[in-house]
């Protein structure tokens, strides 16, 4: 006989079987004759409960069942009669499979705060709020995937090390054989990575968009999912060191398009959450609702299932980055100096009290700007007529800020070449990048969408690193 999950035996109504249940203890509780066990295995967010009728041999296992041990169970399935579950199983034997020591085992059955579960990530999954977020993040990679899938685009594995920096923004982590304590230098002092390992200097990706405009360029259609690594020194809510990117590319279309598609995209994947991880949302709404109970109500945010249904509903405000500096400076916050960064006129990059401040209080819904300054945007983005800004688009999203980056890319050879000059991007390593724009080229474009940002949004929590199991961040690699 086979264990049955949690979750399909709160299900069945096959009441009088036998069954076998396996998973860790959350709570023990029950008097001289009778003991109640919580039991949960991670199929679902709720427990089922164990009842064991105590005799002399039961008596001397329960002493030694605790919060967080692993048991086998063998018992009957029955109606249950208690509130808030619909069976139970009567317990024939128990069998202990790994004992856990109270006084040691970190997670009591209470609340712990979200900062003490990240010292204990290799316990925290055993918690409710953790594993919610785990299977979310599955049905989401899932659901991202089907999206892609489903509309005709090829997944495709772009290179984790690299030689070039895509978003030339210089943020990235090296990579090197070299022997840290003897470094080979050349005759000018600087490193000889002429010995290194690939015979050049070598990074972690900070993106995988060059490699798939590359595979868009002959398969029209693309996109990655893949860990994407940025060295910023930023210990905001909303960065990582070690991230997970998706990120589309498409030939033949615009930047009407891209827009479309992100939009299309955010909507369904949010949709298929709701679809398909109510009981876990649920629990999450539960867990903002009373972490935010003490808070002004205009402080609260909203409901989470009434939030993300609200951005299912509402089509995003377009708008470019030009209409969007003239409702910024002429903004209450702005007058009053209530921002860190005063926007005193365009050009200047929008951090994201700016941003949160257009989609929370202007708009009141997901924003997408466009047409940024091609100062503050990467080379590759096509750049239009004016001379002055490119075919960029950024999603905003209420808490989050910046959840997509993206754009039309430079197709045009010359442009693109002259852009690379003035950003002092070296020809010799990207060669093939523009060599694409010399055969063939079409106009394309594509975005990326960082995918615990999107997982922030979706379980409502406050820090990125509560949504990734095992966060990098500066100073942070414990686990
Ligand atoms: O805006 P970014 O830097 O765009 C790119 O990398 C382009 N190559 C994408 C493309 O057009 N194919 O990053 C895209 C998204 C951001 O909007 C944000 O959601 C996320 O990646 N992101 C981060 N997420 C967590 N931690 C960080 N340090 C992040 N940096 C960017
Ligand atoms: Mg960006």
């Amino acid at each position: 006989m086979k264990r049955t999950e949690i979750s399909s035996l709160l299900q069945s109504r096959d009441f009088g079987s036998e069954v076998i249940v396996q998973g860790w203890v959350r709570t023990k509780r029950g008097s001289k004759n009778v003991a109640f066990i919580a039991l949960n295995d991670g199929s679902t967010i709720n427990n089922v409960q164990v009842v064991v009728d105590v005799d002399d041999i039961t008596s001397s296992i329960l002493e030694k069942v605790h919060t967080g041990a692993a048991l086998t169970i063998v018992g009957e399935l029955v109606e249950s009669s208690g509130s808030g579950q619909n069976v139970e199983v009567h317990a024939k034997t128990i069998e202990i499979l790994g004992m856990s020591n109270p006084d040691e085992y970190p997670l009591q059955p209470k609340k712990h705060s979200l900062e003490f579960l990240r010292e204990k990530a290799h316990l925290r999954y055993r918690t409710n709020t953790f594993a919610a977020i785990a299977r979310i993040r599955h049905n989401m990679i899932f659901a991202i995937h089907k999206f892609f899938h489903d509309r005709g685009f090829y997944n495709i594995h772009s290179p984790i090390l690299t030689g070039s920096d895509a978003e030339g923004a210089g943020e990235m982590f090296q990579v090197t054989t070299l022997e840290l304590e003897n470094i080979p230098k050349n005759n000018d002092g600087k490193v000889d990575f002429s010995k290194d390992f690939f015979g050049k200097a070598a990074n972690l990706t900070v993106s995988g968009q060059l490699e798939a405009e590359l595979a868009a360029l002959a398969l029209s259609k693309v996109y990655t999912f893949g860990p994407t690594f940025r060295a910023e020194n930023s210990n905001t809510a909303r960065h990582l060191a070690e991230f997970w990117m998706i990120e589309p590319e498409f030939a033949f279309g615009d930047i009407v398009d891209d827009m479309d598609l992100a939009e299309d995209m955010l909507k369904y994947v949010i949709g298929y959450a709701l679809d398909h991880c109510m009981e876990d949302l649920a629990f999450l709404s539960n867990r903002l609702t009373n972490e935010e109970k003490n808070k002004k109500a205009d402080e609260r945010s909203m409901e989470l299932i009434e939030k993300l249904k609200f951005v299912l509903d509402q089509p995003f405000e377009r708008l470019t980055y030009t209409e969007a500096i003239e409702i910024l400076k002429n903004s209450k916050p702005n007058k009053k100096k209530k921002f860190q960064f005063v926007i005193d006129g365009w050009g200047a990059d929008l951090q994201s009290e700016h941003e949160r401040y257009l989609v929370e209080k202007h708009f009141k819904k997901p924003v997408i700007l466009t047409d940024y300054p091609a100062s503050i945007k990467a080379f590759y983005m096509k750049q239009n007529d004016d001379g002055k800004t490119v075919r960029a688009m950024d999603i905003l999203f209420p808490q989050i800020g910046e959840i997509i980056g993206g754009s039309q890319r430079e197709e045009d050879y010359e442009k693109l070449s002259r852009r690379m000059v003035e950003m002092d991007i070296p020809e010799e390593s990207m060669w093939w990048y523009l060599e694409t724009r010399k055969f063939g080229t079409v106009p394309h474009a594509g975005f990326g969408l960082g995918f615990e940002r999107l997982i922030l949004f979706i379980t409502g929590m406050g820090n990125i690193r509560d949504v990734i199991p095992f966060p990098r961040t500066p100073m942070n690699l414990e686990f």
